[in-house]
């Protein structure tokens, strides 16, 4: 598959510094993925700069993704030693939970050095559309008012109490994608990872639906009211859908770019379905 993006090294190189300061400063990360594309939406460089840091995995938009690949996704991680949380920015209960498991290596080595009553410190990071900032109110919310400026925090920063023992950084961690492989970034460009200038969106919704027809032929079927073929070409799905949208041009002629867009924006909002576009299997 031929899908370019055009990319930038040089904000790489920035968020790749500044992710490196700002992992000085906790002792547990949650890497929070988009449940859609567990596979897509992970940093390539992550575990290298976190070294012997525990991580967690916050696996989000559940709401959005296909229950049945969530669930062998979660084995995945399990299996690779890897807490995992399922979450649509709800269960945060169960977060603090894993987080305060994940940190007891910790905690155990610091009573052994005579360390007590330090609190752990943590931060959610991941790509950029993965809902991070949106855990984050969910989290600080009513403990807002605990915050207070500490050292070592950039100006606006703040740790903020989340539960007994436990602090948060109330900014995310952004990482940058991976783009080396098309389909990534095609995946990537669908949740809404990657901002729509930068890639060809005809292309993408082109991609988009011979995935659909060949993996959630029902979920097009139903969202489009529309009927066709196992197997069938994009073009004449794209057509239906035009001619069940009302998606036409002056003179009747069917208006495929409307129907380009119309794609795009259902399933980035969920309402196409719950897709999930990394095989669980590879
Ligand atoms: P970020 O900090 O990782 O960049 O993500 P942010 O919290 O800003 O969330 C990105 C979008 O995803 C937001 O939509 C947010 O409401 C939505 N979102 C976050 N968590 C969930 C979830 O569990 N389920 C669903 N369905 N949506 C979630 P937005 O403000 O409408 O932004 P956009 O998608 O229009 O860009």
């Amino acid at each position: 598959m031929d899908f370019k993006i055009q990319w930038f090294p040089g904000h790489m190189t920035k968020a790749k510094r500044m992710m490196e300061q700002q992992l000085k400063l906790v002792d547990v990360v949650v890497e929070m993925l988009d449940a859609r594309v567990p596979r897509s939406s992970t940093n390539p460089m992550l575990n290298q700069l976190l070294g012997q840091k525990p991580k967690i995995i916050a696996l989000n938009k559940v709401d959005m993704a296909d229950p049945a690949k969530t669930e062998a996704w979660k084995e995945i991680f399990k299996n690779n030693g890897l807490p995992v949380c399922v979450i649509d920015c709800n269960g945060v209960k169960q977060l603090v939970a894993a987080v305060q498991k994940a940190a007891q290596p910790v905690i155990d080595k610091w009573l052994k050095r005579g360390v007590k009553n330090r609190s752990i410190r943590v931060m959610i990071v991941g790509i950029p559309n993965v809902g991070k900032s949106t855990l984050i109110n969910r989290l600080v919310g009513k403990n807002k008012v605990l915050a207070a400026d500490k050292p070592g925090v950039t100006r606006g920063q703040q740790w903020v109490t989340i539960a007994k023992g436990l602090e948060l950084l109330d900014t995310p961690g952004v990482l940058w994608p991976k783009f080396d492989d098309p389909q990534i970034g095609l995946n990537l460009a669908l949740t809404g990872a990657i901002k729509e200038d930068v890639y060809d969106r005809e292309q993408a919704a082109w991609l988009l639906t011979e995935k659909l027809i060949a993996a959630y032929q029902e979920l097009l079927k139903d969202k489009y009211a529309i009927d066709f073929e196992a197997g069938a070409p994009v073009q004449d799905v794209f057509e239906k859908i035009a001619v069940s949208r009302g998606c036409l041009k002056s003179g009747g002629l069917l208006d495929l770019d409307k129907v380009v867009q119309l794609v795009l924006r259902d399933f980035r909002s969920g309402k196409t379905g719950r897709v999930t576009l990394d095989e669980p299997d590879k």
